[in-house]
């Protein structure tokens, strides 16, 4: 698109980032002892990543082909790399959580692995708008994971709790990225409108089939409990979410004015001195404000 120019990013670089995680072996599907529906649903999502993310990196080195600018191409790259260290983490989580009490989400990855091959076959105008528009509604979520982090993660796993919390950080920091690589490649307003719809509800559909198929599993689906938290937590995601959709949706949308929250920054700048080869530090979900670990106290993985 000839009226393109690169804008700098919200963020100096995009690191890529080794997800050094040791989870352990029993690690409980229910993970938020609290909440059976949020560490269900949140799993649901977990389950979605190891077939969204390769998606959006074989759309982007597609994309890159259409693109001249070398700053977007770098951020590009970093994307890409970013993205797939995302997935081989959530595929690693998801496999425990399945060995350990929920196999039901076999069933829901046969799906999506068909859904998502039915979308590779779309135009790359298409993809692209899909992935910017997924990429507006994951910057929602970092935003909803922060600022609630101790409603949705007080007193959860701290494996699964800081984990989600580094993707989302890392969603932030290349936020600017599938946008720009749209609007670089194409740039037409309608396509980037329904990709918002179509690569957000997509995705969080599929959470909720995980969602669904889990609380069917362990007979909990016609709980009202279960309805009550599911409507709380719902309420909750769209009144923190559903402000970045709806931006989105604006035809002078650019994602660089959504401010990086600061708890956001302060992991950034953390991470920035651990030790190459270190474990990540995991958060403390028992203290009341969930604050960034302490990356100079750290752990070094095993051999
Ligand atoms: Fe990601
Ligand atoms: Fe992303």
């Amino acid at each position: 698109m000839a009226s393109y120019e690169y804008q700098p990013k919200c963020v100096d670089e995009i690191v890529l980032r080794p997800f050094a995680f040791e989870f352990p072996d029993d690690l409980d599907p229910i993970w938020a002892p609290d909440n059976v529906s949020r560490s269900l649903l949140f799993n649901g999502f977990s389950i979605t990543m190891p077939y969204l993310e390769p998606f959006l990196v074989k759309t982007m080195r597609e994309a890159i082909e259409h693109v001249d600018d070398p700053n977007l191409i770098d951020d590009m790259r970093g994307f890409m790399g970013q993205e797939a260290n995302h997935y081989r983490c959530h595929r690693r989580m998801n496999e425990l959580l399945k060995q350990n009490g929920a196999p039901e989400l076999d069933a829901v990855e046969t799906k999506l692995k068909a859904s998502y091959e039915r979308l590779s076959t779309r135009s790359l105008r298409a993809r692209l708008a899909y992935s910017a528009g997924f990429e507006c509604m994951t910057n929602g979520f970092t935003t909803w994971f922060i600022r609630k982090r101790r409603a949705l993660f007080g007193n959860a796993s701290p494996h699964v709790a800081s984990f989600w919390l580094m993707h989302m950080v890392e969603e932030t920091e290349h936020k600017t990225v599938a946008f720009d690589a749209y609007m670089s490649a194409f740039g037409d307003f309608w396509p980037r409108f329904f990709g918002v719809f179509h690569g957000s509800f997509h995705v969080l559909g599929y959470g909720a089939l995980g969602m669904v198929a889990s609380l069917k599993a362990r007979r909990e689906l016609r709980r009202s409990a279960r309805a009550l938290e599911v409507v709380r937590l719902f309420a909750s995601m769209i009144a923190n979410v559903g402000p970045f959709m709806l931006r989105a949706l604006a035809p002078g949308h650019n994602p660089r004015r959504d401010e990086d929250p600061q708890w956001m920054r302060d992991w950034v700048a953390g991470y920035a001195a651990l030790p190459d080869g270190a474990l990540i530090p995991l958060l403390d979900t028992a203290h009341p404000d969930i604050p960034v670990p302490d990356f100079d106290r750290v752990e070094f993985a095993h051999g």
